[in-house]
């Protein structure tokens, strides 16, 4: 017979986060990670912990590698940040915010969570309890990171040590919805568990706490979030190609439908970044698994993906109506970001409409106010301009950062070869076509 522990009641464990007799540690101070450990230290002792020795030395500083916080929000934190696992033994409740990208063949790559998994067993005591965060199919916090933590710890799960999914919510360049603000999702591997999760978490989430009844219900929560954002908007995206060939805007469509009570107002574009088009693919490659081909999820995938594709040979086309050679062509491209007023670059899917372009033989240039041209030349070996040049063929404003929201045509149209009438491609529809004279051309999803 196995030997189970005498387990401290939940109200006396919770009590002692709060006199700080126990810690709590963060595993991957991302852009998920950071803010919640931030969060949590403003009641409880916390040790943030990060692979990358060079984003530690920064959070050290009070700066965020990630450019979401500013200094002020590192004042008055109860908290340690370190690259030094051997730290999070003084912890008891672990959390693990680390990346869950996918691989080039688009299936998921756990690797960042099987090292967390595997740092978090080696510092594992008895009753203490592990909170997966990161975004993954249903079943991956038990089948998967669980096995992982028995292994490395020789602590048997369930009896010695307990687990619980809580998935985040935020939005990167969003100062309004911020961690504490954004109801949450828990979860426990059992009612005891559960009750400790509710009460860390509720103790800093002002927005409040939904309990979801198992671990995998809480992971599915999570990864159909993302997956309806990206089927919706691949509705209209897909709209958007066949209004096109019928030559009516899109946007006035989606306009006079959106006036009736019950359409939902998605809008077509580039679906990039960290998690609606990554987030997908871990539910697709889950449902494979055990033998369902899924439909919807998949074509919504490949209409996003098509995108840039489309949207290069649109151009392309233009350019050659206007008896352009491609091959001779200059476009400015305004905006490298996955998405308006931040800095993160991670699979932005304008590069891949800059890949398309030059593939057409046109001479791409890349400007971004946000952007870091050194993260932009080692992530995607291409190099930013420091500002706009002149004599384009065209440009395309891909990002609706606010710099970008009050420019007028004038300055589009002192950009362009001063033979040659304006094309925009004005990707966000954030342009009005009021002053538009009757030979340019303002193209939009
Ligand atoms: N970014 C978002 O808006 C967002 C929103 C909701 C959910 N999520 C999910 O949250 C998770 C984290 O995303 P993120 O955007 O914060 O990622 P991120 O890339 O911003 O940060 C991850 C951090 O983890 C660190 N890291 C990587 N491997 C590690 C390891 N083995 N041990 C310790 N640290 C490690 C990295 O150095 C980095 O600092 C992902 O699963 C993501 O899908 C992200």
């Amino acid at each position: 017979m196995t030997a189970t522990i005498t387990r401290t009641a939940p109200a006396q464990m919770l009590a002692e986060f709060r006199s700080k007799q126990r810690a709590i540690s963060v595993i991957g101070l991302g852009y998920v990670g950071l803010p919640l450990a931030l969060e949590l230290a403003k009641q409880f002792r916390v040790i943030g912990f990060d692979i990358s020795a060079e984003r530690v030395a920064m959070m050290q500083r009070g700066e965020d590698p990630s450019e979401e916080l500013d200094s002020t929000a590192f004042l008055e934190k109860d908290i340690t940040f370190t690259a030094d696992p051997g730290l999070l033994k003084d912890a008891s409740f672990h959390i693990v915010a680390v990346p869950t990208p996918v691989s080039e063949a688009r299936v998921p790559n756990l690797n960042p969570l099987i090292g967390a998994s595997e740092t978090v067993g080696r510092a594992l005591k008895k009753e203490d309890i592990v909170v997966y965060e990161s975004t993954v199919y249903p079943g991956c916090t038990e089948e998967d990171c669980i096995p992982i933590l028995e292994r490395v710890s020789g602590l048997t799960f369930g009896q010695d040590f307990f687990a619980g999914y809580s998935p985040e919510r935020i939005n990167p360049g969003d100062k309004e919805h911020t961690v504490d603000k954004i109801l949450k999702i828990v979860s426990g591997s059992d009612p005891e568990t559960l009750e400790i999760v509710s009460g860390i978490y509720g103790a800093v989430i002002t927005a409040g706490i939904y309990e979801a009844s198992t671990i995998k219900v809480a992971e599915a929560a999570k990864v159909i979030e993302n997956a309806q954002r990206d089927i919706n908007i691949s509705f209209v995206n897909e709209l958007s190609m066949i209004f096109n060939r019928m030559g009516i805007d899109t946007q006035e469509v989606l306009a006079a439908a959106g006036t009736k009570w019950n359409f939902l107002k998605f809008r077509p574009g580039l679906v990039g970044g960290h998690c609606i088009s990554v987030d997908p693919y871990y539910l697709l490659h889950k449902s494979k698994q055990l033998g369902y081909d899924p439909q919807v999820i998949a074509s919504g995938r490949r209409v996003n993906d098509g995108m840039p594709g489309f949207i290069a040979k649109e151009l392309t086309q233009l350019l050659l109506q206007r008896n352009l050679n491609p091959k001779s062509c200059k476009v400015l491209v305004m905006g490298a970001t996955f998405k308006e007023n931040v800095a993160d670059i991670r699979n932005s899917k304008i590069f891949d409409v800059i890949q398309e372009l030059m593939d057409f033989g046109i001479n791409v240039q890349l400007i971004d106010p946000h952007a870091s041209p050194n993260e932009v030349a080692q992530e995607y070996k291409f190099s930013m301009q420091d500002e706009a040049g002149k004599d384009y063929d065209a440009v395309i404003v891909g990002v609706a950062h606010e710099e970008y929201r009050s420019l007028d045509m004038n300055y589009f149209r002192n950009l362009i070869k001063a033979d040659q009438d304006l094309i925009l491609f004005d990707l966000k529809a954030i342009y009005s076509r009021e002053t538009v004279r009757s030979n340019e051309v303002i193209w939009r999803l």
